[in-house]
């Protein structure tokens, strides 16, 4: 694993008065062992594990945000538009594999943000996450960021062989890039979850770029049958997603989460299909991208996206994974 020097000493809980040793044990035992957890679990998730109030714990988690803030860590609650303009332009990215495809996404899937890539099986999205995979890993002359991935994997379909195959096809030393990507099967929606609080601790030790979901809510689709577990399901995804917002923001990785379709059938105009998930996943990914199979080939469309037209590339799959249509 590419390890990373960290200046975690800086943010460990204790520049915090508030937290008194008891509080503290409770914290750690959550697995909440820095200011970067705080923030990333929320005001809720630490209430529950400490016994404190709701507005005990929203002062804590403010506080330790401020102190992110102030070591240049997370970005600032008040920055100005010129500020912001000069940092989007710098903003690093992660080739696709294909020239298409990049130049819809204005170069790439963009750090601090969650892309999500919906379709129907056999579309591809899986094949974007192995591509993304082994391309994260190049220089960034060649359209990585040298950083690793953590790779979710919920329906058993990640293929090391695959990632050998994608390196082979592209030249790339397949054994190192193996090595970069740590692999956990969610076997779970609860487990998953488990996985998403520990994932911190990983991306502090070693630099990782990319976080991986496949496919991000198919436990919660099978766990979670009927309308009367609804709203329990909506909430537990909305929380999934906006720990994964807090995560790209604090650790500055992509996020990348694929999502099922489902028809809906009295649709008169336009297209019958969805992404799963409702409007949580929708008004918390920064990027949707629809998959739609054209032949041999592939079309990836930009849905809702602040700042580009719904605009459309072709690109196709085969053996160096992601690739432009010959
Ligand atoms: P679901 O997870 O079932 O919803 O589908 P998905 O969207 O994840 O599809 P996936 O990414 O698995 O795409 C499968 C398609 O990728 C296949 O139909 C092939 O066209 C292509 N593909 C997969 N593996 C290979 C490979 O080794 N070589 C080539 N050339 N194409 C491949
Ligand atoms: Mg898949």
């Amino acid at each position: 694993m590419i390890n990373k020097d960290n200046n975690s000493k800086k943010l460990e809980l204790d520049i915090l008065d508030d937290i008194g040793p008891a509080t503290k044990i409770h914290l750690i035992e959550a697995g909440i062992d820095s200011l970067k957890d705080l923030i990333i679990r929320g005001p809720q998730d630490v209430a529950d594990v400490t016994g404190m109030t709701m507005e005990q714990s929203i002062d804590l988690c403010n506080k330790a945000r401020i102190k992110l803030e102030e070591a240049n860590i997370i970005e600032r609650t008040f920055v100005s538009a010129t500020e912001l303009y000069n940092k989007r332009r710098k903003i690093e990215r992660i080739s696709t594999g294909s020239k298409h495809f990049d130049e819809l996404l204005g170069g790439g899937f963009e750090v601090n943000a969650i892309t999500e890539i919906y379709g129907e099986f056999g579309s591809g999205k899986t094949q974007i996450c192995h591509t993304s995979s082994v391309m994260v890993q190049q220089k960034r002359t060649d359209g990585g960021l040298e950083g690793g991935v953590i790779y979710i994997d919920t329906e058993n379909t990640f293929r090391p062989e695959r990632i050998v195959s994608i390196s082979k096809a592209r030249n790339i030393d397949y054994v190192k890039v193996l090595e970069n990507i740590v692999v956990a099967k969610a076997f779970n929606s609860a487990h998953q979850e488990l996985i998403i609080h520990e994932i911190g601790k990983i991306i502090e030790n070693s630099n990782i770029r990319l976080l991986v979901l496949d496919s991000a809510i198919s436990h919660y689709r099978a766990e979670y049958v009927g309308r009367g577990t609804l709203s329990e399901r909506q909430q537990k995804i909305n929380k999934l997603m906006h720990m994964l917002i807090r995560i790209s923001e604090t650790y500055k990785v992509a996020v990348i989460l694929t999502n099922q379709i489902q028809s809906v059938p009295d649709t008169i105009f336009g297209d019958p299909f969805r992404p799963v998930g409702g409007n949580i996943i929708a008004h918390s990914s920064t990027y949707r991208i629809y998959l739609k199979k054209a032949g041999k080939n592939r079309i990836a469309r930009i849905v809702d996206s602040p700042y580009h037209p719904e605009i459309e590339a072709l690109f196709s799959l085969g053996e160096e994974g992601v690739t432009d249509p010959v």
